[in-house]
């Protein structure tokens, strides 16, 4: 498996877990011993971790150098893709008014909605999506996305990243 796409799977588990994690979270809230306003740190989780860290290594680096190599790619895969990071966004925004609103019952059914969404997401970049980017870019190009990764990484702060991985692990 190539250094980018190790990154990137590396990041989908620590995704997972926190998906886990917060399922067993809902419960907690559903049976009192856990508080509603729990979930707005999950919240910060996906928001920051899956969507900032990861979603904007796909959108801002890999999508656009496979779709230089591929044209068709813009309007298959790679477009459902982005329409699905919309989406998610979407989701947890909804997720979030259920929270601050006080629904844990809404709330609970909307991160499951979510949840499911995002590991289907998952379970196609895994199979298909990063076996392509392999397959059509060189290991030169791939050596430059990972170094791009690492400049994304150093933006948004790589002691902060470590910070949510703890947090979820
Ligand atoms: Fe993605
Ligand atoms: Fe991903």
């Amino acid at each position: 498996m190539n250094e980018v796409v190790k990154v990137l799977t590396g990041e989908h588990e620590n995704i997972k877990r926190a998906i886990e994690h917060t399922h067993r979270l809902f419960a907690d809230i559903l049976s009192g011993n856990a508080e509603l306003n729990m979930m707005l740190e999950r919240i910060d989780f996906f928001r920051n971790y899956a969507d900032g860290y990861h979603h904007h290594k796909e959108e801002e680096v890999l999508f656009p150098e496979m779709i230089k190599r591929n044209e068709m790619l813009e309007y298959g895969v790679i477009h459902e893709m982005l329409q699905n990071h919309e989406d998610f966004r979407e989701m947890l925004s909804e997720l979030e008014d259920a929270v601050n609103d006080g629904d844990a019952e809404g709330a609970k059914k909307k991160f499951e909605v979510y949840a499911e969404a995002l590991l289907e997401h998952i379970a196609v970049e895994d199979e298909e999506v990063f076996q392509i980017a392999e397959t059509i870019m060189s290991e030169d190009e791939l050596l430059t996305v990972l170094y791009r990764f690492e400049d994304c990484d150093r933006e948004l702060g790589v002691d902060e990243k470590k910070e949510w991985e703890k947090k979820i692990g």
